[in-house]
């Protein structure tokens, strides 16, 4: 594979990657509406592992492109992993109120994250393609 069709297999990956960690927290909410913590650490730990690779890679893309704001969509994917940290603390404290909270943060911060960063990432890397195919 060429580098750049290599490239358009990534972005086709994104897309596909939204819909695993989107899979992972409406598994959450299931477990959450059950009050079951033990499965909530474990998802929580997948949700975990997964966007960190996943945000690596969205960041690889971002520099590999210049891409302008890089820097803010960084900022957005650690205070992510710093909001996933702090609700795997509280659940292994088996905080009751931290179960029913939990939920309704992750998928709040997901949905917000790919309507903002994420969408304006997607255009400016479609844009980018777009304009290279047609040369
Ligand atoms: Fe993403
Ligand atoms: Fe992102």
């Amino acid at each position: 594979m060429d580098r750049e069709a290599d490239d358009l297999a990534r972005l086709a990956g994104r897309a596909e990657e939204h819909r695993q960690l989107a899979g992972f927290i409406e598994r959450y909410s299931a477990a959450a509406r059950q009050g079951d913590a033990a499965q909530l650490v474990l998802l929580l730990e997948q949700v975990s592992d997964y966007a960190r690779s996943h945000h690596q890679e969205e960041e690889r893309l971002m520099a590999f492109f210049g891409y302008p704001a890089l820097q803010a969509h960084r900022d957005a994917h650690r205070k992510l992993s710093a909001l996933i940290a702090e609700l795997l603390f509280k659940l292994r404290a088996s905080e009751a109120p931290a179960v029913a909270q939990t939920e309704s943060m992750l998928r709040g911060w997901f949905n917000q994250h790919l309507r903002g960063p994420d969408a304006d990432l997607h255009a400016f890397l479609a844009e980018r393609f777009g304009n290279a195919q047609k040369k």
